[in-house]
C-alpha cells in the first residue's frame, strides 16, 4: 500500500491505496468522481483526461502514487457556479452525441486553449484537429467538436 495525498478540485484528499492503483481508479473508485471516464485503458481514447498541475494527462497512464502532492482537476472541478465557457460551447455547438468522450474532450480542449493563448499562437481548425489526435469519439461527432472548441476558445478569451 502507498499513502497518496493530493489536491483534487481544490480539496485536499489522502488515502492508502494499493501500489498499482491508477490515477483514474483513484479518482473514480476512491473519490467517486465518475465524470472522468475509462474508454480503453490502453492510453488511446482520451476519455480519462484530467489536469495534473495544470496540464492535460491521460489518468489511465499514471499511477495515483505518481500524482502524490499534485494539484488535480477533473471535469467536476472546472466550472464555478455556472458552466465553464468550454462546456457552454459544447452545448451550443452540439459538440456531443452520447457524451461518453465529452469530459476528456473538454479537459483536452481547455488545456489546448490555455497553451495556445500562453504562446500567442492562433488555434486554427487544423491545429484543433491535430491536437485532438489523442481523443476518440465513438459517435464520430468530430466536426461539431472542432467547432465547439473554436467557439470555446473565443468564449474563454472573452470570459
Ligand atoms: S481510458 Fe485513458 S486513454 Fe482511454
Ligand atoms: S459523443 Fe459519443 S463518444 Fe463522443
Amino acid at each position: 500500500m502507498t499513502e497518496v495525498s493530493m489536491t483534487v478540485n481544490g480539496k485536499a484528499v489522502k488515502a492508502d491505496v494499493p501500489d498499482n492503483t491508477l490515477l483514474v481508479q483513484y479518482i473514480r473508485e476512491h473519490l467517486r468522481l465518475t465524470g472522468t471516464h475509462v474508454g480503453c485503458d490502453t492510453s488511446q481514447c482520451g476519455a480519462c483526461v484530467v489536469h495534473v498541475d495544470g496540464k492535460a494527462m491521460k489518468s489511465c497512464t499514471m499511477l495515483a502514487a505518481a500524482a502524490d502532492g499534485a494539484d488535480v482537476t477533473t471535469i467536476e472541478g472546472i466550472a464555478d457556479n455556472d458552466l465553464h465557457p468550454m462546456q457552454t460551447a459544447f452545448k451550443e455547438n452540439h459538440g456531443l452525441q452520447c457524451g461518453f468522450c465529452t469530459p476528456g474532450m473538454i479537459m483536452t480542449a481547455t488545456d489546448m486553449v490555455k497553451r495556445y493563448q500562453a504562446d500567442g499562437r492562433e488555434l486554427t481548425e487544423d491545429a484543433i484537429r491535430h491536437e485532438l489526435e489523442g481523443n476518440i469519439c465513438r459517435c464520430t461527432g468530430y466536426h461539431n467538436i472542432v467547432k465547439a472548441i473554436a467557439d470555446g476558445a473565443s468564449k474563454m478569451t472573452s470570459a
